[in-house]
């Protein structure tokens, strides 16, 4: 498409700076969203495209959770930057040491008093990155073959979130078992965003020992290794078993106790209480009550 002859000359007339006032003050950033490391420097660009005012307002807001205030006013670097960062030309910031605290949305702001458009800002979105912290594992000790069980890791600190791995005897885990055919008889399965790493149905094979890795863009932390045995048998549901076995029997036996009073011993009693045997009982018996009577002539009896 070819230019007209009046735009030629207004493009020519802009680029030779003949008429910048007619367009005032005009904002520009290299990244509109930032991504910095923590502990690490990082600069926020604002170019000025066009301006014909000597001695620009420049100022620089932080704006968090809505809350504006001043990191750049009256020349000086002001509040969460104070001794942290410093203005480079054009009207750039550059923080030498970002921490997480400096996750912000970040306003340039410059007012030209001598162009027509006296006016302009830009807004840039800094999120600093923060390496993830040893995580916390939980591996249980011992499980029993066939049954399920679930290993966890977790760390709070990484920003991004950190995303998470398994390592089995420092091997580490794929995150789907079926597509190795090392690993085609495992039953886990991995959740890389919470950390679980659950097993159906544990195998012998599955004992070992376990650490888990917390990563994110920033850099990964690992838990020390834990170990995990495997048994072949429920120890502990073996001991139950005896318990109730024993349990039961010593239930059968007060049953047949019980049952034994009932119905042996009520024969017994009325033999003794016949009228034939009052001559052997008058020396020992001082009660006169039926049970205490029956309880001398038993204990005689036999
Ligand atoms: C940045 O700050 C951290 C903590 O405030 C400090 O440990 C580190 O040494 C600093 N790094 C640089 C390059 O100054
Ligand atoms: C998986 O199980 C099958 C059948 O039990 C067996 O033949 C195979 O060797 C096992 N594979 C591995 C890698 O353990």
């Amino acid at each position: 498409m070819a230019m007209t002859p009046l735009v030629a000359c207004v493009v020519l007339s802009i680029s030779l700076g003949l008429i910048p006032s007619s367009l005032g003050v005009i904002l520009r950033t290299m990244d509109k969203i930032v991504w910095a490391n923590e502990f690490e420097p990082i600069e926020l660009t604002c170019l000025i495209e066009s301006i014909s005012t000597n001695n620009p307002r420049i100022e620089w807001k932080k704006i968090k959770n809505g809350v504006p205030s001043y990191v750049y006013f009256q020349n000086k670097i002001a509040g969460d930057l104070e001794q942290r960062a410093q203005l480079k030309e054009p009207a750039n910031i550059l923080i030498f040491n970002t921490t997480r605290s400096d996750t912000a949305e970040y306003r340039c702001e410059v007012a030209a008093i001598d162009d027509q458009r006296d006016f302009d800002e830009i807004l840039i979105s800094l999120a600093v990155r923060v390496k993830p912290v040893v995580p916390r594992c939980s591996v249980p000790e011992a499980v029993t073959v066939g049954t399920s069980t679930e290993l966890r890791c977790l760390e709070n600190e990484g920003f991004p979130a950190s995303q998470y791995r398994w390592f089995h005897n420092s091997e580490e885990l794929p995150q789907d078992p079926k597509n190795h055919p090392k690993f085609i008889n495992s039953t886990y399965s991995m959740n890389p965003d919470t950390g679980g790493l659950k097993f159906r149905r544990v195998r012998k094979e599955d004992a070992g020992e376990y650490y888990c890795q917390a990563k994110n863009e920033a850099g990964h932390a690992q838990c020390p290794p834990q170990t995990m045995e495997v048994y072949d048998v429920d120890i502990l549901g073996i001991f139950l078993k005896v318990l109730a076995a024993v349990a039961s029997g010593l239930v059968v036996t007060v049953c047949m106790y019980q049952c034994c009073k009932r119905l042996c011993f009520p024969k017994k009693g009325h033999n003794e209480n016949n009228y034939n045997w009052p001559a052997q009982t008058s020396a020992f018996d001082y009660v006169d009550d039926d049970e205490g009577h029956f309880r001398h002539k038993s204990s005689f009896v036999i």
